[in-house]
């Protein structure tokens, strides 16, 4: 697995394949792994790039907020070291946050925007608060009461009766990520801006998947996403949860390789 140093800062960074460039931009707290079945599947295609975000993984980890304009920059910083010109960015919930910023500050090395399971609207007070209380937790406790916050949420009721393995690697994801790295990315979260009113601006062809049984970012408020953004295309995922690339690859990667084709 290459390393990119930028800077002082280091990144884990999976690049394998050839042909047009995908970047796969996991979620919160998670890492490169959560796209395995996606990296398997489009590497035969296309030049897979799937990075540790900054704090995650075995990328730099820095303290304090770590908002998702600075991830965003890490990311064309990154791109900008292997060469890469353009790319169809594809970003799970935390990763579709992050995707907002890359639209709005590199959107010219777009040739189209995938939106996983994710939300355009900003924190609430309430939320927000939650996050705060939630990152102070993990640097007292450490990531296991993460792993207990998050790991139900995370999951549609298919995979968390009959999918053990699932459950157990998102665990291990979880329980593998530094409290700093946490708590920075859920002071980040909490400082996202609204985006809601931005959609119908987006001009590059975009795709947005949700797992039927999202319950972090629910379906409908997707497909009003989807409904916002002037050339886009909606796909809900049967048997999933909040991690549908995780719990029914198959259906995420026919949706992706559908899309992709025409971009
Ligand atoms: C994620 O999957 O990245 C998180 O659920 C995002 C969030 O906490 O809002």
């Amino acid at each position: 697995m290459p390393s990119i140093q930028l800077g002082d800062d280091r990144f884990n960074v999976l690049d394998r394949g050839d042909g047009p460039a995908l970047l796969l931009v996991h979620g919160f707290p998670l890492n490169h792994t959560m796209w395995n079945a996606q990296i398997a599947a489009f590497a035969a295609t296309h030049r897979v790039i799937a990075p540790d975000l900054r704090g995650f993984g075995k990328s730099v980890v820095t303290t304090g907020a770590c908002t998702m304009r600075r991830h965003a920059d890490d990311l064309a910083a990154i791109l900008d070291e292997l060469d890469v010109e353009n790319v169809a960015f594809c970003g799970l919930s935390m990763g579709g946050y992050i995707a907002w910023q890359f639209v709005r500050n590199h959107s010219d090395r777009l040739t189209g925007l995938v939106l996983c399971d994710t939300r355009a609207g900003a924190d609430t007070e309430v939320g927000r608060a939650g996050r705060r209380k939630l990152a102070e937790r993990a640097l007292t406790e450490g990531p296991n009461c993460v792993a207990e916050a998050f790991l139900k949420k995370l999951v549609g009721p298919q995979t968390a009766t009959n999918e053990p393995s699932v459950i157990e690697a998102i665990r291990r994801m979880i329980l593998d990520t530094s409290p700093e790295g946490i708590a920075a990315a859920l002071l980040g979260m909490a400082e996202r801006p609204d985006m809601t009113g931005s959609l119908g601006e987006i001009a590059v062809p975009s795709l947005v998947i949700v797992g039927q049984h999202d319950e972090i970012s629910p379906a409908e408020e997707m497909r009003d996403i989807a409904k916002a953004i002037p050339a886009c295309r909606f796909v809900e995922i049967p048997d999933s949860g909040h991690m549908a690339p995780m719990e029914n690859a198959p259906a995420v990667n026919a949706a992706l390789r559908g899309f992709l084709s025409g971009v």
